[in-house]
């Protein structure tokens, strides 16, 4: 089983990204299942119901989230019954979404989490904790379990991806918008890489105008990020070769277009 995940979508400019190029990833890499992390795809915070069909509609069968999960109010008029969105898992009992969606392929299911990590984040629950629980409910169901964690710490990822060597298919890092270079499928069969980095503008700092974020360190004084309108685009993914029957994961290479690293069908 294969499976495509596009990092971070960020604001129209990765969206448009992700219309150019999600047909000739397809048709390169021949996934089963893609999962894109849309925590950014509004304008750089949060998502709509607008964006969230288009991307379903454009291929996509699961959208994970991250911090900025409510940055959207429309999000609380749609989540409920938006059936492949997961939002962050560790947040208080009662918190609107769904914890873990499955998604079907070839007769097998993907369980899909997305959790938060703790350290230089917004409080949220033990990340350790959660998982254990979601995993004994998602194992009655699939072998096959796919984590975004939704970090800042690479040491936490790392702590995270080793606590779950075995456990799980795939532990991927969003949230710091950087491709690393430390993708490995780690002894016991869980894929890994600390982040998979961002898709949108390649010019900006992390996906904002770049000019505000420089703004900000010069003075000091409060700064509005916006997603820059213009310039060239990147995007991110990684592509994780999966066992269907033991869920463990053979290979993970990483995917990254932008002006350095032209596309090759
Ligand atoms: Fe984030």
């Amino acid at each position: 089983m294969r499976l495509l995940f596009i990092g971070d979508i960020v604001g129209s400019p990765g969206r448009e990204m992700v219309q150019s190029y999600l047909s000739k990833l397809k048709s390169k890499y021949q996934p089963h299942v893609t999962i894109v992390n849309g925590e950014n795809a509004a304008a750089g915070k949060g998502i709509t119901e607008k964006i969230y069909k288009n991307l379903l509609e454009s291929g996509v069968q699961a959208i994970t989230m991250g911090n900025h999960t409510w940055d959207k109010k429309d999000i609380f008029q749609f989540i409920d019954e938006a059936t492949y969105m997961v939002r962050p898992a560790n947040l208080p009992p009662g918190t609107p979404g769904k914890e873990v969606v499955f998604v079907k392929s070839n007769g097998k299911e993907i369980a899909v989490i997305n959790i938060l990590g703790r350290t230089f984040m917004q409080p949220a629950d033990d990340p350790f904790r959660k998982i254990d629980e979601l995993l004994k409910l998602a194992k009655k169901r699939t072998n096959i379990v796919f984590v975004d964690f939704h970090a800042e710490a690479t040491s936490e990822k790392q702590a995270f991806a080793w606590y779950l060597d075995g456990k799980v298919s795939a532990v991927v890092g969003t949230h710091t918008h950087v491709q690393t270079a430390d993708n490995r499928v780690l002894p016991n069969g869980t894929a890994y890489i600390s982040d998979v980095g961002m898709t949108g503008p390649y010019d900006g700092i992390l996906g904002m105008d770049r000019e505000a974020v420089i703004k900000k360190f010069l003075t000091g004084l409060p700064v509005r990020f916006e997603v820059p309108k213009s310039g060239p685009t990147q995007l991110s993914a990684v592509v994780i070769d999966i066992d269907p029957v033991t869920g463990k994961s053979k290979q993970i290479d990483r995917v990254q277009i932008n002006d350095d690293h032209p596309f090759f069908s």
